[in-house]
């Protein structure tokens, strides 16, 4: 049976980590996959984790099942972080919320759910997006349609064209939207455009589905929250998949969750039984390690504040990288304005570059980045950024 099956190429993303750790140049630098590493270049485990770790260890009694939506303290602690402990539709009580194994857990999990509500339902995903989300939405039997979102030109959100695209989605469909950070550009919405959008959903009844993988990394937690804050002000329903694994640093743990918002408690809870039977028919249920540990971090108010403190110092981090990345490049002359770079927000910006001019960024410098060109920012620090911009600069000069 299995003899008819041709090796597949290797993932876009996932692909270039094999690639990059056999490069045995002394000069590499890895900006592939979206992983945040530090001045050093590692990806060490937060301190908050650790001693949130060690205690749910010493707490744990037992192992038996935790059930479809897993634990309780995770599911409102995470609710919570993402709507705002106040939110209206919190308070009315129209959301339910599963852990998820990772946000692409949830992702697959919302897309099965959608298809059983919308049997002929098209997701529209932004041109770009995230490599992965069309297999995670596809595989599940959903239709996938692009709408317009970034301008190479200016590195900005082409909104008009985007919400012209969007004027012809109604009921029954899905647009799936970056609540932050936008993988793999780099170039959000702004709150403005987020009321518009809204707007627009409201007036012709799409189902907005929020990925919001990068809660933190962006402007703040609050801030990078706004987006579905407000559409969870204003809209019937939603659906929310979000990850824990670059803002708790729990990747390999895969820790995410899905957040149905229901129109009324009734109707919330009766999503919920379909998403739990999702779960159950899927995988059963989600590993409870990783959640417990978010779950500790986020309901005790010490382990809470040095989590926070240390995503503040990853973000600031990141942002001081791009404007230094800004500056470098133009020390170097390049004949090209990168100062998008310090304007967009997360882990990911694209440089722009050909795949020619990425192919020759590592085989002649060693450099590695995803063949659109998007960089990770967190790949960047201060004793390789000068072969950086150099390495760059002359690419764009040959
Ligand atoms: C990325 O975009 O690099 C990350 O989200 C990792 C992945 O799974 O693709």
């Amino acid at each position: 049976m299995f003899s008819s099956l041709n090796a597949l190429a290797p993932d876009p993303i996932l692909g270039l980590i094999a690639l990059a750790n056999k490069d045995l140049n002394a000069n590499k630098i890895d900006l592939g996959v979206g992983v945040y590493k530090n001045e050093s270049g590692a990806t060490p485990i937060m301190t908050a984790v650790k001693t949130a770790e060690h205690n749910c260890a010493e707490k744990e009694l037992t192992k038996a099942y935790i059930g479809p939506a897993g634990p309780v303290a995770f599911n409102s602690g995470i609710r919570e972080l993402i709507f705002g402990a106040q939110h209206s539709a919190l308070q009315a009580e129209r959301v339910r919320t599963v852990l998820t194994p990772g946000g692409c857990g949830a992702l697959r999990v919302g897309a099965e759910f959608l298809k059983r509500c919308s049997e002929n339902a098209t997701v529209w995903v932004s041109d770009p997006t995230w490599a992965n989300h069309l297999p995670l939405l596809s595989n599940a039997g959903l239709q996938l349609a692009e709408y317009p979102y970034y301008e190479a030109g200016r590195a900005g959100v082409k909104f008009d064209e985007m919400m012209s695209a969007l004027h012809n989605v109604g009921r029954g469909d899905i647009v799936l939207l970056h609540g932050c950070c936008h993988n793999p550009c780099g170039a959000d919405l702004s709150e403005e455009q987020w009321r518009e959008l809204t707007a627009l959903a409201a007036k012709n009844g799409f189902l907005p589905f929020i990925d919001l993988a990068y809660q933190g990394f962006g402007r703040g937690l609050d801030e990078d929250a706004y987006g579905i804050r407000y559409m969870a002000e204003h809209l019937p329903e939603l659906l929310v998949a979000s990850s824990c694994s670059k803002n708790f640093g729990l990747y390999r743990e895969r820790v995410g969750s899905l957040s149905v918002l229901g129109d009324n408690p009734v109707q919330s809870d009766a999503a919920l039984t379909h998403v739990n039977n999702v779960v159950r028919g899927n995988y059963s249920m989600p590993p409870s390690h990783g959640g417990a540990i978010v779950g500790e971090i986020l309901a005790d108010s010490a382990l809470r504040q040095q989590w926070q403190r240390e995503l503040t110092d990853m973000r600031d981090r990141i942002n001081q990288l791009r404007v230094l990345l800004v500056d470098k490049l133009a020390a170097q002359n390049v004949d090209r304005d990168f100062s998008f770079i310090a304007q967009q927000h997360g882990m990911f910006s694209f440089l722009g570059l050909s795949v020619a001019q990425v192919d020759q960024l590592r085989e002649q410098f060693s450099i590695y980045m995803v063949g659109s060109s998007r960089i990770n920012i967190a790949g960047i620090n201060q004793a390789n950024i000068d072969y950086l911009a150099l390495s760059i600069a002359a690419v764009l000069a040959s």
